[in-house]
């Protein structure tokens, strides 16, 4: 990679996972550490980019990079579709689903000396599918370039490519970045594999086991040349 050749590209990334409250105390969260979001920002910020961080983890802000902090799914949202961008990169491990009602106040334990185990049920809904309304939004199929994530386990049903096509079909971005999890691996390490699908070739390129931040550079490797701006 050449060191400025994302001079003049606006690229939004999210990253982290959402938080979803229950009460002002508490929220249904997920153990994405946000690292690699992160290592995209840093890397895009080092090669030229403009870069607005979006992201609901707290970890330290890379140099040249504008932060956008949002807690939930839907203040994730509101944020990327605000944002007029060249490049979209769906980093984030954004919720499913969200608790259907959020209690004003701390959700209390009752003493009923009848009922001595009563608790409480969490009725969830489910959160939008934000890589989906930007592909659903997207008024020329070129701009923005919009990159997801999946994190895949293999099964029964196929391997962690199979899966990972299927989803880049069914999300109709440009570039999915699929990663194996599963025992551990992955969520908070430092290194992990990645296989880059792109719509328009059945070719798959595998990276890793690699570190985020030389993931991060082949993830915008393989963006580059799908930017167009102007
Ligand atoms: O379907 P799955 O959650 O595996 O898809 C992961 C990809 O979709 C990631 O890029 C994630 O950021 C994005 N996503 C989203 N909105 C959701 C759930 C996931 O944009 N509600």
């Amino acid at each position: 990679p050449q060191d400025d050749d994302l001079t003049g590209v606006h690229v939004v990334v999210t990253a982290g996972g959402t938080r979803e409250p229950l009460d002002p105390v508490r929220y249904l969260g997920n153990r994405s550490s946000g690292k690699q979001g992160y290592a995209l920002a840093e890397v895009a910020a080092r090669r030229g980019a403009k870069v607005t961080l979006i992201s609901s983890s707290s970890l330290p802000t890379p140099a040249g990079v504008d932060l956008v902090q949002v807690e939930t799914a839907l203040q994730l949202r509101e944020q990327v579709l605000a944002t007029r961008a060249d490049v979209v990169v769906m980093a984030a491990a954004v919720a499913d689903f969200r608790p259907a009602h959020v209690s004003g106040t701390k959700i209390k334990k009752t003493h009923d000396a009848a009922d001595p185990d009563a608790a409480p049920t969490v009725e969830l809904v489910r959160n939008p599918d934000i890589l989906v309304d930007l592909v659903q939004r997207r008024a020329d199929a070129s701009r923005p370039v919009i990159v997801g994530f999946a994190a895949e386990t293999g099964d029964q049903n196929g391997d962690v490519i199979t899966h990972a096509r299927a989803k880049l079909e069914r999300k109709g971005c440009d570039l999915l970045v699929a990663n194996e999890v599963g025992d551990g691996v992955t969520f908070g390490q430092d290194d992990t594999t990645v296989h880059l699908l792109r719509r328009d070739t059945p070719d798959v390129t595998t990276i890793g086991p690699a570190s985020k931040s030389a993931v991060a550079t082949a993830v915008w490797d393989a963006v580059l040349p799908l930017v167009r701006t102007s």
